[in-house]
């Protein structure tokens, strides 16, 4: 089989440090599709990108056929089928949202016009350097060669930490626990949905209300630990999530490139045409049914006024980011 081009920007940081192991295993484009791995980081960490490389070849992966190390935006991103967008401005002591996220614009801005120019016109991205939801935006407005479809934001961490709390709540195994939803922007107004999730016990599917029926535990206790998650690893570990980061883009890409099992959903980051009343034309978190590597938002899920006034919130913040993002664009 012909190699495909992969490419992992921010490769010489702490998520890609488990990510490029779990893709050049196979666990993402399958174990018998050989891969050249391209490594995208800033000039100042070629040397620590160097051991990386060093690493790789020392894992002796039969798949992996080479691995190109660059600072170059064109050598990184040149014929590439798939493209993990990790690398982004971190949030600095006493830096301005605004300064935040025009730092993030440029890098996005930068990498949207050299996916455009030098991928595969199929390839697919994938977005998780934050303000992630945001950042995919920016990125697929400098690609107009690109489909807008093509370009998503990673939220599978949210669905993974939620589908975990649930099957450690009902002390079922994490298989058991599907179609968990997160909506709207990667942050602390993104809403994880247990409504439509479905629960496999006793051999049977059952829906998560047929056997879980406390409102506050779901309403608050939940959400909470769901939203705030991201913190409690940070002061558990004094590192953001990593491994967990990780897992989640393997399996964000994974299921775009493999497809979904019938009647199952996940949730990403995808241009939003407005379905639930999402704010249009913003990177909106849905849940999606994957066939032949294209997405399709699921529809006619019923939504009471709780979740309503969620998609709002999140929505609201994501059209605000927008503005602030495009302000930083159009004065460029
Ligand atoms: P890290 O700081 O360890 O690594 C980031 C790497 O990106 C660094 O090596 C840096 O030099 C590089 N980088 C910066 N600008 C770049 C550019 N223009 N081109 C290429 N590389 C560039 O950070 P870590 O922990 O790996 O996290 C990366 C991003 O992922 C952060 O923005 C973090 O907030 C985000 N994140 C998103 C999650 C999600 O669920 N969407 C979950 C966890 C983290």
């Amino acid at each position: 089989m012909e190699p495909i081009h992969v490419v992992v920007t921010g490769a010489a940081g702490q998520i890609a440090y488990s990510l490029l192991y779990m893709i050049a295993r196979g666990e993402v484009f399958g174990k018998d599709q050989p891969l050249v791995l391209h490594l995208l980081d800033i000039p100042p960490m070629m040397g620590v990108l160097e051991g990386v490389v060093m690493e790789l070849a020392d894992c002796a992966l039969p798949l992996l056929n080479k691995v190109i190390a660059t600072a170059d935006p064109e050598v990184a991103f040149k014929n590439v089928s798939a493209a993990f967008l990790v690398g982004a401005m971190p949030r600095k002591e006493g830096m301005e949202r605004k300064d935040l996220l025009s730092a993030n614009v440029k890098i996005f801005k930068a990498q949207g016009q050299a996916l455009d120019k030098f991928a595969l016109k199929d390839v697919k991205v994938l977005v998780v350097g934050n303000p992630a939801n945001t950042n995919a935006l920016v990125c697929s407005h400098y690609a107009p060669s690109i489909p807008r479809e093509n370009f998503t934001a990673m939220t599978r961490l949210d669905q993974n930490r939620a589908t975990a709390q649930l099957a450690h709540k009902l002390d079922v195994s994490i298989g058991d626990v599907s179609n968990v939803i997160i909506w709207g922007n990667h942050s602390s107004t993104q809403f994880p949905d247990p409504n439509h999730a479905v629960v496999n016990i006793d051999n049977k599917s059952k829906k998560l209300s047929e056997i879980l029926s406390d409102d506050s535990y779901l309403k608050s206790i939940f959400v909470e630990t769901v939203q705030k998650r991201g913190a409690a690893v940070i002061s558990a570990r004094k590192m953001s999530s990593a491994m967990s980061a990780a897992k989640a883009a393997c399996d964000h890409m994974h299921d775009w490139w493999h497809g979904t099992a019938n009647g199952r959903f996940v949730s990403m980051g995808v241009i939003s045409d407005g379905s639930y009343g999402a704010p249009k034309d913003v990177v909106f978190s849905f849940p999606v049914e994957i066939v032949g590597k294209q997405w399709k938002i699921v529809q006619n899920l019923a939504i009471n006024d709780f979740t309503k006034s969620k998609l709002e919130a999140t929505g609201n913040e994501l059209l605000e980011e927008k503005t602030e993002a495009m302000a930083v664009c159009d004065a460029d």
